[in-house]
């Protein structure tokens, strides 16, 4: 089959499209043909070596959100073939003719869901949902912050934050035009990264923000903590600008009742399945019913991972990237 392969040699990361050998089904899983695969921006550090985390060792298949039909089911699976599903892999394989996976980490699409969406939604909305609502606390009549609000999680956590009834959305993103966007998806305020605290401080009446979605790191995360309201919770989910949190020191939080929460999707998704169902469901009812825009922002085909990649890094992509596998390639290769 035909896979995303990430090598190293001569201390260089690389990837690119070569022959590689076919998962084996899974007794208690499927193998899927992927018709779209999502892009993240992890996927990109990995694919360069640059990946904070636990990454295997190379060579190995890029690529963890999928979304394609199943041509292969273990006895155990629980699934069919033909059934179009949609998954996350904790360990990255999603990038190829075929995706092995166990059933734990893969879901029917519905059918209100084309494949292309069903590939971008299980990071975003589920790390926006338990974020918000599970280790956030959020609840209808609070106030949330939601940092880097065009990129895929930031979308998913506006969406959902309005469709849950919470009328004070405070949004920030890099540029005017990306804090249209957020404006657009049902921010209430919009403003930049140097700036929100005087926004936030304005819109709360000087009280500070109930819940803050906090993914870029360094000083966002610093200038944050500032504006938290009185037994506010900050969720911490990243750090974009490559920088961690590193200045806030626990008397913070005591002297001034603020929390502080952190989640990994993934890891989540290995270990503790069970505890991200309540998101699922409130995910997929919303998205059937229409009440969410899956946030594709830029759809390319498999020869087009190193230019979406370039976006990514430029920032000029709003929303999650997917690969449109639904093309068979049968060029050869070289
Ligand atoms: N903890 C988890 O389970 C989990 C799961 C998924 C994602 N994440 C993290 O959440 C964050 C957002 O993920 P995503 O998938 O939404 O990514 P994304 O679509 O690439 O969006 C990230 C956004 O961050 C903003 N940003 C701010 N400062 C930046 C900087 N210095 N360099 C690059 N971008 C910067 C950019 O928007 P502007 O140009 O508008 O500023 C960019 O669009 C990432 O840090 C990711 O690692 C965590």
């Amino acid at each position: 089959m035909r896979a995303y392969v990430v090598r190293t040699g001569s201390g260089k990361w690389s990837a690119s499209w070569e022959e590689y050998p076919e998962p084996a089904c899974p007794r208690d899983g499927v193998v899927v043909e992927p018709r779209a695969a999502a892009l993240a921006w992890s996927d990109v550090l990995q694919q360069e070596g640059g990946y904070v985390g636990a990454v295997p060792d190379p060579p190995f298949v890029s690529g963890h959100e999928f979304a394609g039909a199943i041509v292969e089911a273990g006895p155990d699976a629980g699934f069919a073939v033909g059934e179009r599903v949609f998954g996350f892999l904790p360990r990255p394989a999603a990038f190829a003719d075929r995706v092995a996976a166990s059933s734990r980490f893969v879901r029917r699409i519905p059918d209100e869901l084309t494949d292309i969406d069903a590939a971008a939604i299980t990071t975003s909305f589920l790390t926006a949902d338990v974020g918000l609502f599970t280790v956030g606390g959020l609840v209808p009549g609070q106030s949330v912050l939601v940092h880097a609000a065009a990129g895929g999680v930031g979308r998913s956590a506006i969406q959902l934050a309005r469709a849950s009834g919470i009328d004070t959305v405070v949004a920030t993103a890099g540029s005017a035009a990306r804090q249209a966007e957020a404006a657009a998806l049902g921010a209430t305020h919009v403003t930049g990264y140097e700036e929100f605290p005087e926004l936030v401080r304005e819109v709360t009446a000087g009280r500070g923000i109930d819940v803050a979605l906090e993914s870029v790191g360094g000083e966002v995360f610093d200038r944050t903590a500032e504006v938290m309201a009185p037994l506010g919770r900050l969720v911490t989910i990243g750090a974009s600008s490559g920088t961690p949190p590193r200045r806030l020191k626990l008397p913070f939080l005591w002297q001034r009742s603020v929390t502080v929460g952190g989640l990994h999707v993934a890891n989540l998704l290995a270990g503790s399945p069970d505890l991200l169902e309540d998101s699922w469901q409130r995910v997929r009812r919303l998205l059937v019913k229409g009440e969410l825009d899956a946030g594709v922002g830029l759809v390319v085909d498999r020869d087009g991972i190193p230019s979406a990649a370039q976006a990514l890094r430029g920032r000029t992509v709003s929303g999650r990237v997917v690969i449109d596998f639904s093309a068979r390639d049968t060029r050869p290769l070289p």
